[in-house]
């Protein structure tokens, strides 16, 4: 196989290659992120932290449904401020970071935005998309507005670029992408998970104790996909596609949608950390099978097809 180069940049924030890990369930820790590194990916998203600990839903918080896993977690973390040195860490080992965080108000994104900023974090990722905690802390960004002024607060006090992650639980996502592109977004992450929901039949009652959970995994892939579509169309921004990702192919058509990464979650389960050296591999062979030299050729030929 010939020597292409799949790197890519998004914003500033330079990648040995095109995949990372979704925040959401994994990325609690520094050695399981730097696992996640030694898989292949060309950077690691910590799991989304607060301005403070906290534990999250009781069990169970997590249920496979066909074509994928509910979680209902509830944002469990251990503050941003206990999370400064596993981020030195890994930037230490030249793990580049992207720190995913949450608030429960504006003040606290900023708040929080400044201290992973200051810790060094290589990107910020904006969770502004949670489905499963209340709303103030979770889905700000089912709001133009909330969006719009997170994202400036956000970058008010930021030095590295700034994602904002959105939520598929809206009625129009390019109305939102273009909120957090007027709030000075530096890329848009699409997307969390979709709200949905389990029941059991024999216990006749709902399986997450949340009753409600966001639904990732392969049946994700097409509304994510059709997110991407919609906000390229929308905005002039890198977007990073996530939702339903497991192979290689899957992360090209997210790319031919317009898509310049994508994060890789609920694969994992399957897949293991492998999955990240498995789908680059992939993109390699299909740049080269049709002819391609970079990661760049690919973002968005779909879009000029359709
Ligand atoms: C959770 O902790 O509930 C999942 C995180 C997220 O979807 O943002």
């Amino acid at each position: 196989m010939s020597q292409l180069s799949l790197s890519v940049d998004i914003a500033g924030l330079r990648l040995r290659n095109p995949t990372m890990n979704a925040a959401g369930v994994l990325g609690i820790s520094a050695s399981l992120l730097k696992r996640v590194y030694e898989g292949g990916a060309g950077a690691v998203v910590t799991k989304s932290l607060g301005p403070a600990p906290r534990s999250g839903h009781f069990n169970p918080t997590m249920v496979i449904v066909e074509g994928g896993v509910l979680n209902a977690m509830g944002l469990p973390n251990p503050g941003a401020e206990y999370f400064v040195s596993a981020i030195k860490a890994l930037r230490a080992e030249g793990v580049p970071v992207v720190a995913s965080f949450f608030g429960a108000s504006i003040e606290d994104f900023r708040d929080v935005a400044e201290l992973l900023s200051e810790a060094g974090a290589d990107a910020l990722e904006v969770n502004v998309s949670c489905p499963n905690v209340q709303e103030e802390l979770g889905m700000l960004g089912a709001d133009c507005l909330n969006t719009e002024k997170v994202t400036a607060a956000v970058k008010e006090v930021s030095k590295p670029p700034v994602f904002v992650k959105l939520s598929p639980n809206v009625t129009d996502i390019a109305e939102i992408a273009k909120a957090a592109e007027m709030g000075g977004a530096d890329a848009i992450t699409a997307v969390n998970t979709l709200k949905g929901m389990a029941i059991d039949a024999d216990f006749k009652r709902p399986i997450l104790t949340n009753v409600t959970g966001g639904l990732s995994g392969p049946a994700l892939k097409s509304v994510a996909l059709r997110c991407v579509w919609d906000i390229v169309q929308a905005v002039d921004l890198p977007v990073v596609g996530c939702g339903g990702v497991a192979n290689w192919r899957d992360a090209v058509e997210f790319m031919l949608a317009g898509a310049s990464a994508v994060e890789v979650g609920t694969a994992i389960r399957e897949r293991g950390f492998g999955v990240y050296k498995e789908i680059t591999t992939g993109i390699e062979g299909y740049l080269e099978a049709n002819g391609f030299g970079s990661i760049k050729d690919i973002v968005g030929l779909a879009q000029e097809a359709a």
